[in-house]
């Protein structure tokens, strides 16, 4: 996590610094800093807190430079406060550095350097990280960039870095490994960021760095080396992201707009891939690999957070339609654990971001034995999307809001693409069923817009009712299992209020010892093979008194009269009702955390991008 941005050119920098921190917040807010060359010394300001406050503290001077550096920053080592916050200087002030990531080996890096004298003002690894380069520099009389190339070498750990130095007025010596950085080429100007947001209102050019390159960046030149101090030529990429698709348009928070833009992201995850008439589904991404995925022992799914919850459904989903053995994997887990995995294998990485740290390692250790990578990914050119042998994108466009909406049911959409694809291919799949679920899939965005035109003004008040409980209960079964998890996961990240998700049965085997007349409980309860097991589930909720609040399908009065509170989604195929069925619990979390005062596009200790483990 972490935002880095880096400017040099030939305009001012902080204003170009201040509008790239703004828009990569959400990797971290817990303070922010710049640091600005100014042809005779380096400035540094920094501020606990969000960028705005970093902005109230350097309202009203004049900070005349047109190169610096810029950080938002997502607490690791060290508390938030205006002491850890980056840019960090060297002993000597003569070099200021920012970095995005860990380093793993930094009490033993700052054990050397205390013994050689040297003081440190922060906890921070990064700080140990600067002075261990100053120190290199000077022993060995070398250039900045060869002090980094050197250091580089000792470090452990995940970064990237940008740093300045007070003799080099029109440079920028930026490196990575594991952390993400993007460069946009300019006119007379480079502009550098974790990704390529800060960038988009001035070129759409774009070079992704690789782990362990070293890039020179000057106004009128970019230079690209590897560690062994060799030149790489720079692949230049054109983004086709726009400028208003990171900007709010009008909507009180991201949050809310990128719920409402779901009939639109959900119709574009589908745009060009599925043909109901025609009965087919085109992902070149599948092709690439049908022959493994038609033979693979196993599908293993690998993913965090609200991916890991579409990795589950794509769990029940795969398994029922293309009767592959599918297990579901916290990348966290699976990479430290010994996994037994072969050639034979299938990893299936979901990651919004595609940049999660734990999820991409556990794709490298994978692969390394031999299994094969389909990325499912939202943002293009990410780390995951190009480690992935094939893989497919979710075109959800740009998430801002830290808890994931839109990306969600775009991965969702995509997965019940690759499952009917493979069940096809496979011959495990129904022509009937086949049709009947494309058919539905097809109507998904429509349904959507439907949900949030009639469910809206009813959820705020049910939001109303709700706002001040301590705890809630998420439950559902089979397919909407998963999004009973992803409900209590929403709520939870964006109004702070306890939240658990349970299978509704299991429900029995303690959650239900919490159930009073304060408990809202809610049931994700639409009509499925299930219904009448989950309407016996709301019954034993209701005779303790728990109050019941129910997603339930069009017309089934069973589940409306039995609960306090309803919220209504079109009845569709059991598999492909999930998707629908979570767009009332991500406006109900919304409107309890607005409800609540909170700010729920940056919720507090969160990231969206979690670049360290
Ligand atoms: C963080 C975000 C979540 C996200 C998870 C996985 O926790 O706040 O919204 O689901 O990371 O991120 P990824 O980018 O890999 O989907």
């Amino acid at each position: 996590m972490c935002g880095i941005v880096g400017y040099v050119g030939s305009n001012l920098a902080y204003p170009v610094l201040i509008d790239g921190l703004k828009k990569l917040e959400y990797r971290g807010y817990d303070s922010a800093g710049v640091a600005l060359h100014t042809g005779n010394s380096i400035e540094v300001y920094k501020k606990e807190g969000k960028v705005s406050a970093l902005e109230g503290s350097v309202y009203g001077k004049n900070i005349q430079a047109t190169i610096g550096i810029g950080h938002t920053r997502w607490a690791t080592h060290g508390e938030p406060s205006d002491r850890n916050a980056h840019p960090h200087s060297s002993n000597s002030g003569d070099i200021a550095m920012i970095h995005n990531g860990i380093i793993e080996n930094y009490a033993q890096l700052k054990n050397e350097l205390l013994q050689k004298g040297y003081t440190f003002k922060s906890d921070t690894d990064s700080e140990v990280l600067v002075n261990f380069i100053e120190d290199i520099k000077i022993n060995n009389e070398c250039s900045l960039e060869e002090a980094v190339r050197i250091a580089l070498k000792r470090v452990v750990g995940a970064y990237v870095i940008l740093l300045l130095d007070k003799d080099l007025p029109d440079t920028i010596i930026a490196a990575r490994k594991g952390s993400p950085l993007v460069i946009g080429i300019g006119d007379n100007a480079h502009y550098l960021g974790s990704d390529a947001s800060p960038m988009l209102a001035y070129t759409k050019e774009v070079v992704y760095i690789n782990d362990y390159e070293l890039a020179i960046v000057r106004p009128d030149e970019l230079v690209l080396k590897n560690l062994g101090n060799e030149r790489i030529t720079p692949f230049v990429q054109k983004l086709d992201i726009e400028l208003a698709s990171i900007e709010k348009g009008g909507f009180d928070h991201f949050m809310l707009k990128e719920i409402f833009e779901q009939p639109q992201t959900i119709f574009d995850s589908l745009r060009g891939r599925m043909d109901a008439e025609q009965q087919s589904i085109t992902l070149s991404g599948v092709d690439k690999i049908a022959d493994k995925l038609l033979k693979a022992n196993r599908v293993i799914i690998v993913a965090c957070g609200t991916s890991w919850h579409a990795g589950l459904l794509a769990e029940y989903v795969i398994e029922e339609l293309c009767r592959i053995n599918v297990e579901v994997e916290y990348a966290s887990e699976f990479r430290y654990r010994n996994p037994i995995i072969t050639d034979q294998d299938v990893i299936i990485a979901i990651s919004q971001s595609g940049e999660t740290a734990d999820t991409l390692v556990a794709l490298e250790n994978a692969k390394k034995q031999g299994a094969t990578i389909f990325g499912l990914v939202n943002v293009v050119g990410s780390s995951i999307a190009r480690i992935a042998d094939a893989g497919a994108y979710t075109h959800a466009g740009p998430e801002i809001g830290v808890a994931s909406t839109k990306a969600f049911t775009a991965q969702l959409a995509v997965l019940y693409l690759i499952a009917l694809k493979v069940a096809q291919l496979k011959g495990t799949i129904e022509a009937t069923l086949f049709n009947k679920l494309l058919a539905d899939l097809a109507k998904v965005p429509e349904h959507v817009k439907e949900i949030l035109e009639d469910q809206d003004a009813i959820i705020q008040e049910i939001a109303r009712k709700y706002s001040d409980a301590r705890d809630f209960l998420y439950l559902g079964r089979g397919y909407n299992f998963p999004i009973a998890l992803e409900g209590a996961l929403k709520l939870k990240e964006v109004s702070y209020i306890h939240a658990e998700g349970y299978p509704a049965a299991e429900m029995k085997h303690g959650p239900i010892a919490l159930v009073d007349d304060q408990l809202p409980v809610v049931f994700v309860a639409t009509k499925d093979s299930y219904h009448e097991k989950i309407i016996s589930n709301i019954q034993e909720i209701k005779a303790r008194k728990g109050k019941v609040i129910a997603v339930v399908s069009h017309g089934d009065e069973v589940a409306a009269d039995l609960a306090d509170d309803v919220m209504f989604v079109p009845q569709v195929h059991e598999i492909i009702a999930p998707i629908l069925s979570v767009i009332p619990l991500q406006l109900l979390s919304y409107h309890i955390g607005v409800n609540r005062g909170l700010d729920v596009d940056k919720p507090r200790n969160l990231a969206k991008s979690v670049t360290v483990e």
